[in-house]
């Protein structure tokens, strides 16, 4: 999950990283509060989007009075940037920058190492920097068992070309950084620009943060930094009721048990949807135990998905017989009722798959096909869709 900067700010600052005061508005009125309750000579109007480029879109304003940031807010406020618009600004005190400068740590999964990427030449230009004069941009592995430590700090601003006394005040930032990281189970922090003000000190003036989900059973306090508007309400709604649901652009809704499965069914339906023009909708594992309320609720989140005009339940049954994941199936369209619209192709093997396929003949309902093969579904899937 990508957080906002306002988010990463707060985070920066519980971890000790020196930022400066900001306050979220959503609104000119707001925004002209905030500037007069932060009572700099300067404040800066930004854009709240979770892209990066927003300087450069017009997105981050200088104001030199509460007035003037009502009247940036306005500007800025509803502005499309890269496709996210926006509707959250942050009004932050103006830092008197000298230098500019560049640093990210993240997950480097192919090394199975951390990366620290630093740089005396930050802010908004660091895209083309890394492209034109990669050598500007130092590199350096962190052993994920060791992380940043003074020794390794040192490397960094080393590497990267500082003076010993810039560096000096760099390393113990860069450490507090490294915390963050850490201790948010993050996979990117990212400060462009990280400054050196007129009077020396060394501050985080935007942040870029990157929590890994999957350890967000060690952060419950992670739960209030998710933003349910900007993320799509199927997906939502998939893990309100605990299902693996990702959605892709197609026309194939698929249902599969077990990641495994569901990944080569992708691949089946790509392929047979090639010749028809369709692709897969979605990615959703209904998991081991596909009890009818399951199965409803998978066929719940996909119907409701107005892409998808044929869904595909490929199934083997393992744990889970044929026969539940059919009277799983035989519940769902009962509890659906005339919410399941679009076509059904099922295709079931492996454990009881004999009873399992006659469960579904005897239903005979009119969206259901029964293909026996993974290919023959697939193909039929795609076909359905395309003539759709
Ligand atoms: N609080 C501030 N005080 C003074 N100047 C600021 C402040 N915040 C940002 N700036 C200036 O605006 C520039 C862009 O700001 P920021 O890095 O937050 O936006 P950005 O467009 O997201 O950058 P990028 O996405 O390329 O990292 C900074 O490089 C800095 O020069
Ligand atoms: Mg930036």
């Amino acid at each position: 999950m990508d957080l906002y900067e306002y988010q990463a700010r707060d985070l920066f600052e519980a971890h000790g990283v020196p930022v400066l005061r900001g306050i979220t508005a959503t609104t000119p009125d707001e925004a002209k509060s905030a500037a007069a309750e932060l009572a700099t000579p300067v404040v800066v109007v930004k854009a709240q989007v979770k892209t990066g480029g927003r300087g450069k879109a017009g997105g981050v304003k200088i104001a030199k009075s509460p007035d003037e940031a009502a009247a940036k807010a306005e500007e800025i406020l509803g502005l499309d940037i890269k496709g996210h618009v926006v509707k959250t600004l942050m009004i932050a005190e103006g830092a008197d920058i000298a230098e500019e400068y560049y640093f990210s740590v993240l997950l480097d999964r192919a090394n199975r190492r951390y990366l620290a990427m630093c740089s005396k030449e930050g802010g908004v230009e660091i895209e083309q920097l890394a492209v034109e004069r990669p050598e500007a941009l130092a590199r350096v592995e962190v052993d994920p068992l060791v992380g940043i430590d003074e020794a390794k700090a040192k490397e960094i601003v080393d590497q990267a070309g500082f003076d010993a006394e810039t560096g000096a005040k760099i390393a113990p930032v860069l450490i507090k950084l490294y915390g963050v990281y850490t201790a948010e189970d993050a996979t990117l922090v990212e400060v462009n620009p990280l400054v050196k003000t007129g009077a020396g000190d060394i501050i985080a003036l935007d942040g870029k943060v990157t929590i890994d989900e999957n350890a967000d059973f060690r952060h419950p306090d992670h739960a209030a930094l998710v933003d349910n508007a900007a993320t799509d309400p199927l997906e939502v709604k998939a893990k309100e009721k605990g299902l693996n649901y990702v959605k892709l652009d197609g026309e194939v809704g698929i249902i599969g048990n077990g990641a495994g499965l569901v990944m080569s069914t992708l691949d089946v339906v790509a392929y047979a949807g090639e010749q028809h023009g369709v692709k897969p909708a979605n990615f959703l594992d209904i998991g081991g135990g596909a009890n009818a309320q399951v199965m409803a609720d998978g066929l719940d989140v996909i119907l409701g998905d107005e892409q998808v005009r044929t869904v595909f339940v490929n199934v083997f049954g393992g744990i889970t017989a044929c026969d539940e994941v059919a009277n799983g199936i035989k519940g769902a369209l009962e509890i659906l009722g005339d919410n399941a619209t679009k076509p059904l192709v099922v295709r079931l093997d492996g454990n009881n798959v004999d009873k399992g396929r006659a469960i579904l003949n005897e239903l005979n309902h009119p969206l259901v096909t029964q293909v026996d093969t993974m290919d023959g579904a697939a193909a039929e899937a795609a076909e359905l869709a395309a003539a759709k």
